[in-house]
């Protein structure tokens, strides 16, 4: 039986009722019910400066920055700030690597104001592939997120999806996590180049 994959949630808003935040934990949620090991890394409660390549390395950035390089699978939740994802994730992606994405699994999400994610979506994609990142094809765009919520005591935060389909679709990227969490390059190039 594989071992139990570890599966950790970056969430890219500060915002204390973060949609994101919120989303991301029922993708968490989805990850445990596959078997996986869960952690939410909340870039709130770390000191994470903006990166400075004469200083380096800052703050928590060291501590926040292992979470990721110990993590199988890692699904990065943002806002969509100015068209694109935020400041708070980029910044602190820029203390990351390939030693942090090297065969790592990352799952997408992102939580617009509009209906317009799908750049933000392609932003994260290729700033995951600089650092060797695998983005799974399966991605998540919450539109309009201020009503994709209902209110529901019983729900994560509070928070029950309005669109049982658009849960499913959260829910269905925390399962592919853990299901390609193990996914690495000496497995996976025998096949796409056909050896
Ligand atoms: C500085 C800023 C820029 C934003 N830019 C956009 C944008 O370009 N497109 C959009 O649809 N929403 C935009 N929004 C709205 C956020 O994407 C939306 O409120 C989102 O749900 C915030 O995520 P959060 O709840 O996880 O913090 C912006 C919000 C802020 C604060």
């Amino acid at each position: 039986m594989p071992p139990s994959p570890t599966v950790l949630a970056v969430v890219g808003s500060l915002r204390d009722d973060s949609y994101t935040r919120t989303a991301l934990r029922y993708v968490l949620d989805a990850a445990a019910d596959a078997g996986a090991e869960t952690r939410l890394l909340d870039l709130r409660e770390y000191d994470v400066p903006v990166y400075d390549p004469d200083v380096g390395e800052q703050g928590d950035a060291a501590a926040a920055r292992r979470l990721v390089r110990q993590a199988d699978a890692v699904a990065l939740g943002t806002p969509v700030y100015r068209g694109t994802f935020s400041g708070v994730l980029k910044n602190f992606h820029d203390y990351c690597g390939a030693d942090e994405y090297e065969d790592t699994t990352v799952g997408l999400l992102a939580t617009a104001g509009g209906g317009g994610y799908g750049p933000t979506l392609e932003h994260l994609r290729a700033t995951v592939r600089n650092v060797h990142g695998w983005a799974l094809p399966h991605e998540v765009g919450i539109g309009n997120a201020s009503d994709a919520f209902v209110a529901d005591p019983d729900a994560i935060d509070g928070r029950a999806f309005r669109d049982p389909s658009l849960r499913t679709r959260v829910e269905t990227l925390g399962d592919r996590l853990v299901t390609y969490a193990f996914i690495d390059s000496e497995r996976a190039s025998p096949t796409a180049t056909g050896d």
